[in-house]
């Protein structure tokens, strides 16, 4: 059976743009493929600051995870930390990388222009999401968007060390972008946690309501007729409801008596069928930490013996002691 991987930051608690451009892919894929999906921990480092922050960033996302209907017998589930063979493969890909290409980040360049001094963790950032990726032979991986460059630097360090040191050593990756590849958050810009203007997955019902009323929209009057088409309301209406539905909330919002109140009020109701029902395990999964850690620690006991087998394909293929 094929692989898919992919990873989420725990940098804050996931939000809807993570769960259409990721979560929600991930586990559709996860019908047909192998899945790998785990907390990158060791990429939140790049930013996160506290010790606090990180364990509680971690809980989030594993019961987000969870919630969302990983089974962990069948889909590995697993802190990127727990198995620290990645870095041997990270420190392998470097030596194929050239500085130039990373230079290119966009990560890495956006801190830049904004006149910071980007840590070397942001710099080389491209090259442990690639050797997460290679380390376990995942052939597809759902992202967004965003992840597209970095897609695109580990398909061709994967075939640089293929042409360099052996056909087929290392599985091509391939990203798949999903119907969700750049959710909009409040104001229209991309949805991101850094940016304040998220809607987050498993807020209480009322928050979730009032994070929804907050999207910026148009301002004509209720009587006015309004535009769907472009709209934040609409955009993220669409990937939530039914085609026959989003055409009702299209042809509604021209007519005098429907306004971006009234879509809003639906949005919500559609976020509610969606998300309400994984609340509650949510809140139940979340208040156990413990079996949570017991969880990503068997998770990474089952995926540790894959990355070892790689290790050991790469090392031999490099010239060093296999073991
Ligand atoms: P992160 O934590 O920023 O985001 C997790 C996933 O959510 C997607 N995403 C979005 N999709 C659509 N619209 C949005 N507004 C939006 N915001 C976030 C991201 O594209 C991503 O798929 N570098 C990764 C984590 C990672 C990883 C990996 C992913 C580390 N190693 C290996 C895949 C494979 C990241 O920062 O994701």
């Amino acid at each position: 059976m094929q692989r898919s991987l992919t990873g989420i930051k725990p940098t804050n608690a996931p939000h809807l743009g993570n769960y259409l451009g990721a979560i929600r892919p991930a586990l559709r894929l996860a019908q047909e493929y192998e899945s790998f999906l785990f907390i990158a921990d060791y990429h939140a480092l790049t930013t996160v600051r506290d010790a606090a922050s990180m364990r509680t960033n971690t809980y989030d996302v594993a019961a987000t995870w969870l919630a969302c209907g990983v089974d962990p017998t069948r889909i590995h589930l697993y802190r990127q930390s727990d198995v620290p063979e990645v870095f041997e493969l990270t420190w392998v890909l470097a030596c194929l990388i050239a500085t130039g290409q990373l230079e290119r980040g966009v990560s890495y360049k956006d801190g830049l222009a904004k006149g910071e001094s980007p840590n070397a963790g942001v710099f080389n950032y491209p090259v442990l999401m690639a050797a997460d990726i290679l380390l376990y032979d995942a052939a597809v991986v759902p992202v967004g968007r965003d992840q597209l460059q970095h897609l695109e630097l580990a398909r061709d360090v994967a075939q640089r060390f293929n042409h360099v040191f052996g056909d087929d050593l290392l599985v091509v990756p391939e990203a798949r972008i999903t119907d969700a590849p750049l959710v909009p958050g409040l104001d229209g810009q991309k949805m991101s946690k850094s940016k304040g203007n998220s809607i987050p997955l498993f807020a209480p019902a009322k928050t979730l309501r009032k994070t929804v009323m907050k999207i910026v929209t148009g301002s004509e009057p209720l009587e006015a007729p309004a535009e769907a088409e472009g709209s934040t309301v609409f955009d993220l209406y669409q990937l939530l409801a039914s085609e026959a539905d989003a055409r009702v909330m299209q042809e509604s919002l021209r007519t005098p008596e429907y306004g971006w109140g009234h879509a809003k009020q639906a949005l919500y109701e559609a976020l509610e069928a969606e998300l309400g029902p994984r609340r509650e395990t949510y809140d139940a999964l979340r208040a156990d930490e413990a079996k949570l850690d017991e969880l990503l620690e068997a998770g990474a006991e089952r995926v540790r013996p894959i990355a070892r087998a790689t290790i050991r394909r790469v090392r031999e293929a490099v010239g060093m002691r296999a073991r």
